[in-house]
């Protein structure tokens, strides 16, 4: 394909922090150390968790590289970078967040195949780009659609990179086309993160941002924009982030029976102590993260240093200065919350920390609206 290529093996991978810890190496999956995460509400590139299936592509050449919009569209169209540049640029506060985030701690109570992560797999960017509502519009596609002409009614985004569980054919995923045409959910075709050209490892030269829902959808390395009739056949879509009961293993598994997992839940993390630490009794700053998906915002987080007996509400922020509002006309809708409380602490007990989203906007079942992180201190 012009100007893009997708290595099969891994000898031209990009140079990455050595601070990251290695959950997979070939394909590359990395996160930060928790500590390192809240230190900022922004979280710089290059500690941003890196989630990967295959080889990194490379840009051979830059003015070749570009992206067809085809399908069930009346206009089918080939945009290089500079048709998009020539969009409306806008700035996205948003955090992106692997679906497998903790998956280590699940595997603690059931194993859980795939890569394991602490509780580092996310991570909070200001992403630049066009919205993609304004690109398909240049294919025919007026905002706020939800079915075409011609039938269309999902938007696929088809990558380069060669995966392993595509036989090694490339990464791809889908979103209605009803949250592609509304400027509202901005969905973003981003070419920077944090006011940089965005970095090989995420995405360069494009790639999608679907805030509010779990980073799996949003793909890499674009190369095609394809309107369809039902929602994208590919593995990720389709035997992968769905969500099944304890009932359901490999050997019984329909995966036909559930929807791919879009919108993610509320989540909740410490950040300021390891699942079991060791401190001195006294004063002890507790901090971490809360973000829920579909952009409702984070209503309360509370923390426990007795094991869940008592409760003290944490503060909760996302620019210093600011007060944070769910929902707020200064709050970042699609980004989490820093909260942070200090106790004292004089013996070996279990902290526990809990997020409620705005229910006031929650579409889902009640036990999604908390989540909980725990720490012990021995
Ligand atoms: N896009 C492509 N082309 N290939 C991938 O492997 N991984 C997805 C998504 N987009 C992936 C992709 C997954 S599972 C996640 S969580 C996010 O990218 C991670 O994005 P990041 O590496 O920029 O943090």
């Amino acid at each position: 394909m012009p100007g893009l290529t997708a290595p099969s093996d891994y000898s031209k991978e990009p140079p990455r922090h050595p601070c990251l810890k290695i959950n997979s190496k070939e394909p590359f999956n990395a996160e930060p150390p928790r500590s390192a995460l809240t230190c900022s509400y922004v979280t710089p590139s290059d500690f941003f968790y890196k989630r990967n299936h295959g080889p990194i592509p490379i840009v051979e050449d830059i003015e070749r590289y570009s992206v067809m919009v085809s399908g069930l569209v009346e206009k089918p169209k080939q945009l290089f970078m500079k048709d998009i540049r020539m969009l409306p640029k806008y700035n996205v506060t948003a955090t992106l967040q692997c679906a497998g985030n903790r998956r280590t701690a699940m595997s603690k109570t059931r194993t859980v195949k795939g890569v394991g992560w602490d509780v580092s797999a996310i991570g909070n960017a200001v992403w630049g780009g066009a919205k993609l509502s304004d690109v398909l519009e240049l294919v025919g596609i007026p905002k706020l659609t939800s079915n075409t002409q011609f039938g269309g009614k999902h938007v696929e985004f088809v990558s380069v990179d060669k995966c392993k569980e595509e036989k090694g054919g490339p990464y791809k995923a889908s979103i209605p086309l009803s949250q592609a045409t509304n400027p509202e959910a901005d969905v973003l075709l981003a070419y920077e993160m944090n006011g940089e050209t965005l970095n090989r490892d995420h995405g360069y030269p494009l790639r999608v941002v679907v805030p509010g829902v779990i980073g799996a959808r949003s793909v890499k390395w674009l190369e095609d924009i394809n309107i369809i009739e039902e929602e994208c056949q590919g593995f990720f879509m389709q035997k992968d982030y769905k969500m099944f009961p304890p009932s359901v293993d490999w050997d019984n598994i329909n995966w036909s029976t559930r929807r791919p997992q879009m919108d993610f839940p509320v989540q909740c993390a410490i950040c300021s102590l390891e699942d079991v630490s060791t401190i001195k009794p006294g004063k002890v700053k507790i901090s971490g993260y809360a973000a829920s998906g579909g952009g409702r915002g984070i209503e309360r987080v509370d923390v426990s240093v007795d094991g869940g007996k008592t409760w003290i509400e944490a503060s909760r922020c996302q620019k210093s200065g600011v007060q944070y509002i769910a929902d707020g006309f200064n709050s970042d809708k699609w980004a989490w919350v820093l909260f942070e409380v200090t106790a004292d602490i004089r013996q070996s007990t279990e902290i526990v920390a809990k997020a409620v989203c705005n229910t006031s906007s929650a579409h889902s079942h009640d036990s999604s609206y908390l989540s909980y992180g725990t720490s012990k201190i021995s």
